[in-house]
């Protein structure tokens, strides 16, 4: 049984938050909508979009459309904003409300410079106050309980904000929070400090989402073991493995994984190389493949030989064929490949 939190949890979201049904996080340049309905279609329950400008929406920048793209599989979707200008915040989102968008999260916790320079991301824990009210303008158009807030512990080490700016967003309204708990200026160096996603769920009755250092499926499962959180969202470990959501969804409940999987892993492909088809322009989609395919076989034989074949990859036909070869090779010499069998036995006391 996983932890259970000692204060019970205001979930007021319409999300059906709970520990067993993990998250697609929000992923500049990947959750875009044949990302997400992947990663759906492998077992995330709820997903989050790219992070989208309110200023690109304010002012009708071309390309921000692309990413507000979305469709009734796509569905609880979450569309993540940045911005710290109240009214830009009110004037951008106003028309998504009523263009029928029913999630969204503000996005504090981006420490890419391009993000921090404009006052946005994770600069936005240097002005709590203003957060609060970009908060509070969030709240009133999408409605309480439909806003998360997505940060950090604060900018720098000895900078601490989270626990007071978490409880300010719950007095103003919020759905949830999410937490990676790292400071803006670590970026995504040293360890994501667990311990302090214990110390929010404790000070919070809101459900706080676990981000941070969630490689693998089994990370996930001691992370909802020794924090107590209401769910968890996968990032970099869904880029690496999409299969990481019903590989979690197995552990919580006892099963066995076996991974790598090869043929699971062609399946993946296949198939993402199919939604990305259908729902993406053509040459993005293809140069946003041509990034992922060695995250995907990164474990196997030949996926270097694989990393330099993609360089030179510029149409979906040559992308098939390395594929095809890279897997009839593998089931050529693939024999004595042993994947590792990966379980999570109930922890003490349980
Ligand atoms: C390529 C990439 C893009 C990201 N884009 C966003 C984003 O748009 N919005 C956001 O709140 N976080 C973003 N993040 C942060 C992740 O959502 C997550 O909090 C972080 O990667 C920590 O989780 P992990 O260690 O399990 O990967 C991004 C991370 C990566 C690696």
């Amino acid at each position: 049984m996983p932890m259970v939190s000692e204060t019970p949890i205001r979930d007021n979201t319409g999300l059906a938050i709970a520990q067993d049904k993990p998250w697609l996080a929000p992923l500049a340049g990947y959750s875009d909508l044949a990302f997400r309905l992947l990663s759906r279609e492998f077992g995330a329950q709820v997903v989050c979009s790219e992070m989208v400008s309110a200023k690109g929406l304010y002012y009708g920048s071309s390309g921000t459309e692309l990413l507000l793209e979305t469709t009734g599989d796509d569905d609880p979707m979450v569309l993540q904003l940045f911005g710290n200008d109240t009214a830009i915040m009110e004037r951008a989102m106003a028309p998504l409300v009523e263009r029928g968008y029913r999630w969204f999260d503000l996005n504090m916790g981006c420490s890419v410079r391009k993000v921090v320079k404009t006052g946005c991301g994770a600069a936005m824990l240097c002005d709590i106050p203003n957060a609060v009210d970009v908060a509070r303008t969030m709240v009133r158009l999408a409605g309480e309980g439909r806003v998360g807030f997505k940060f950090r512990l604060g900018w720098d080490a000895d900078e601490d904000v989270y626990l007071d700016l978490a409880k300010r967003l719950q007095d103003v309204g919020a759905g949830w929070l999410s937490l990676h708990p790292r400071y803006a200026r670590q970026g995504f160096s040293g360890e994501a400090r667990w311990s302090a996603l214990r110390t929010l769920v404790d000070a919070v009755d809101i459900p706080v989402i676990a981000s941070g250092d969630l490689f693998h499926a089994e990370d996930a499962v001691r992370c909802v073991r020794e924090t107590g959180v209401a769910a968890v969202m996968f990032a970099r470990g869904a880029l690496n493995n999409p299969a990481i959501f019903e590989e979690f969804t197995t552990l919580m409940q006892g099963g066995t994984v076996l991974r790598p999987d090869p043929e699971k892993t062609m399946r993946i492909l296949r198939r993402h190389v199919a939604l990305a088809r259908a729902h993406c322009p053509d040459k993005t989609a293809l140069f946003k493949m041509r990034s992922l395919v060695p995250r995907y076989v990164k474990l196997f034989p030949g996926a270097k030989h694989m990393r330099n074949q993609l360089t030179e990859c510029t149409t979906w036909e040559k992308l098939d064929e390395l594929l095809e070869q890279f897997f009839a090779r593998w089931q050529a010499e693939g024999a004595s490949f042993e994947p590792e069998r990966i379980c999570c036995p109930p922890s003490d006391g349980e």
